[in-house]
């Protein structure tokens, strides 16, 4: 039996954290074996929004290290870059031309980014048709992304069927939840808020090329509450609160250690104490990332990326073509 396929993508932009890793990264590694995954480097969603030319293309590489540097082995899934493959952008439009205006303006994403610009790229409004195309180019089954994304994997499965519906059968309509099993790691600043790439604090994220030191200060300095001490039990006067949640989340997801192991653990220790604890076993799970993206940022990546691209390419062109011949686009 051939395995489903499994596409994701990544916005070069921002600094890969914690969050990422333990979230979806992590994800990730565990899906490649099971399943026929893609994992790609979108550059073309990042310049729906200016980006400074040298560090795209810095963040453009930077992005796809780490993915090999956090255990995605290229040889097992395929890491890409958006850009790579034409059929991303050609299929891109094809679908724009089925896509309602509506249907775009809806978005949330869409809403909430365009009201901090001052001019409004089309880019922008058409972001989710890309990353429609993106998905419907190899007829991927699966898509792991974050709640943030469900409504734009909503509307990726109403353009499949609207074509479908047109032109007749062409894509695969994708599955709309995968179940995650990843942790949800909030701003160390704010534990209210899920830890984001884009927050500009300084003291927000743990990224997985900070320095070391400086990761296990942003620890010791996040946000907790008045209680004294860690209290597992749910009845207790102070309930924990979720600064201190959080840490302990951190703290088991990068350990793997059992519920009964952290109570162990961590039962009546003082806040200081368990952010020492749970700073050490960050600043221990980063560095041999860290090791390993030194060497593959240094290394033949480009080789890698170009194999991977290669490699999916003949997918891509087959569905660019069988688009075009069902719509009537010249595709002798
Ligand atoms: N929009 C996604 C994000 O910001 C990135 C993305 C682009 C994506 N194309 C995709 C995710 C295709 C999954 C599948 O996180």
């Amino acid at each position: 039996m051939t395995k489903a396929r499994v596409f994701s993508g990544v916005q070069p932009t921002g600094h890969l954290h914690i969050g990422n890793y333990l979230g979806a990264i992590q994800n990730f590694v565990r899906l490649q074996h099971d399943y026929e995954c893609i994992f790609c480097v979108v550059d073309l969603h990042a310049v729906t929004v200016y980006q400074e030319p040298a560090e795209l293309r810095a963040k453009i590489r930077e992005i796809a290290a780490l993915f090999i540097a956090c255990g995605i082995d290229p040889k097992v899934a395929t890491l890409m870059v958006q850009s790579s493959v034409s059929g991303h952008a050609e299929l891109g439009w094809l679908l724009t031309c089925v896509t309602p205006l509506g249907w775009l303006e809806r978005m949330t994403q869409y809403k909430d980014k365009s009201a901090k610009q001052e001019t409004i790229g089309s880019g922008l409004l058409n972001y989710p048709v890309l990353m429609a195309a993106d998905i419907l180019l190899y007829q991927a089954k699966i898509v792991p992304v974050g709640d943030d994304q469900s409504q734009h994997l909503e509307l990726t499965r109403d353009i499949a069927q609207r074509f479908n519906s047109l032109y007749g059968d062409t894509f695969t309509v994708p599955a709309t939840k995968l179940p995650t099993h990843g942790a949800r790691v909030m701003g160390l600043d704010d534990p209210e808020k899920k830890m984001s790439k884009s927050a500009t604090g300084t003291g927000h994220a743990i990224g997985l090329l900070d320095d070391l030191a400086q990761a296990k200060k942003k620890i010791m300095r996040a946000t907790t509450d008045s209680n004294p001490a860690v209290d597992f039990d749910p009845g207790a006067k102070n309930p924990m609160g979720a600064g201190v949640r959080n840490l302990l989340g951190i703290y088991q997801a990068f350990s793997g250690a059992s519920n009964d192991e952290m109570q162990a653990q961590f039962a009546g220790l003082r806040y200081g104490d368990l952010k020492k604890k749970v700073a050490e076993m960050v600043a221990q799970s980063l560095e041999p990332i860290q090791a390993r993206y030194r060497e593959v940022i240094s290394g033949n990546l480009d080789e890698i990326l170009r194999a991977g691209s290669d490699r999916i390419l003949p997918v891509a062109n087959e569905t660019v073509r069988l688009t075009k011949e069902r719509m009537g686009v010249y595709a002798p």
